[in-house]
């Protein structure tokens, strides 16, 4: 049984914030201590001042904490229904708009499935539209708070589990063989640049995006963090620009004057044109 103390808690939690360099005032209470929580028991420690001793003892203890905290669970095509509505239908669309000259932000992209999926998508579109050469035009940037997750993103190789939900094409057309797992092709990482940007303290990237995905990331923030991000979100969009978030999250806030619904079960928005 763990104890109650609230003391110990807030002990904790500033310590992680300052040595692990999350800022933990923005994740939801409830969230947090569920998450320390699994890493208490997981050590068979029952105070917050005996985990911390366990923080002490096992440096990589520190690893695990910062795994729990910001979840990187991820795969490629996730969310199918997402991606086939994008595919079908928005992301030609904003091609042809652009002639090719898309650029887009994945917001919390952990191990980069997400960005990567959507330039495979930007391929097939560009090739569909008769235009192979737009993905020279292309910019994806993908952001993430966990250095671990940025180096695998930038390593780009991935278990044949990532690709649970993707395509036969994904790996077909646009991974080739690294022994057991799959490499993304280079013309895919090319469209990629893998940044590191922490959502809750950092300025987001200077730039007007006609994407923005920011997909299963804010469910951990409370509700004015998400608002401010929304709303940011929002203004970085161009007109006609899209902004997809995770499939059980909710636009709040002032973003919503600015963002019309396009799909509510896919959570997609637009700005006016
Ligand atoms: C569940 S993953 C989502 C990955 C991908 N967007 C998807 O939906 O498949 C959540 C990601 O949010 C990142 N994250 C958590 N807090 C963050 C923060 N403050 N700033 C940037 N990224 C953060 C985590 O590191 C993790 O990689």
């Amino acid at each position: 049984m763990i104890v109650d103390d609230e003391e110990g808690f807030r002990a904790l939690t500033r310590r992680v914030s300052r040595e692990a360099g999350l800022t933990l005032d923005a994740y939801k209470d409830k969230c947090l201590r569920r998450r320390l929580l699994v890493r208490m028991r997981a050590c068979s420690v029952h105070t917050y001042a005996e985990y911390m001793g366990v923080l002490d003892r096992k440096p990589e203890e520190w690893e695990k904490l910062k795994d729990a905290l910001t979840i990187n669970v991820t795969r490629f095509y996730r969310n199918a229904e997402t991606w086939d509505r994008l595919r079908q239908e928005l992301l030609p669309g904003l091609l042809q708009a652009r002639n090719g000259r898309l650029a887009a932000w994945s917001a919390g992209c952990s191990s980069g499935e997400e960005p990567y999926t959507l330039a495979m998508l930007c391929a097939e579109s560009a090739a569909a539209a008769g235009h192979a050469g737009w993905t020279d035009r292309v910019r994806i940037t993908a952001t993430d708070i966990d250095r671990e997750s940025l180096e695998r993103a930038r390593n780009a190789v991935y278990p044949q589990a990532s690709f649970l939900e993707a395509p036969a094409w994904v790996t077909g057309k646009y991974c080739e063989r690294a022994g057991e797992s799959w490499r993304v092709r280079e013309d895919i990482r090319r469209m990629v640049t893998i940044k590191r940007l922490d959502l809750t303290r950092e300025a987001i990237p200077v730039a007007a995006y006609d994407l923005i995905f920011c997909r299963n990331v804010v469910i951990y923030f409370d509700r004015p963090m998400q608002e401010r991000l929304f709303a940011q979100f929002a203004e970085a969009l161009l007109p006609g620009g899209i902004l997809v978030l995770g499939k059980v999250e909710t636009l709040l806030g002032v973003a919503r004057e600015k963002l019309t619904l396009v799909d509510a079960r896919e959570r997609i928005f637009r700005r006016a044109a």
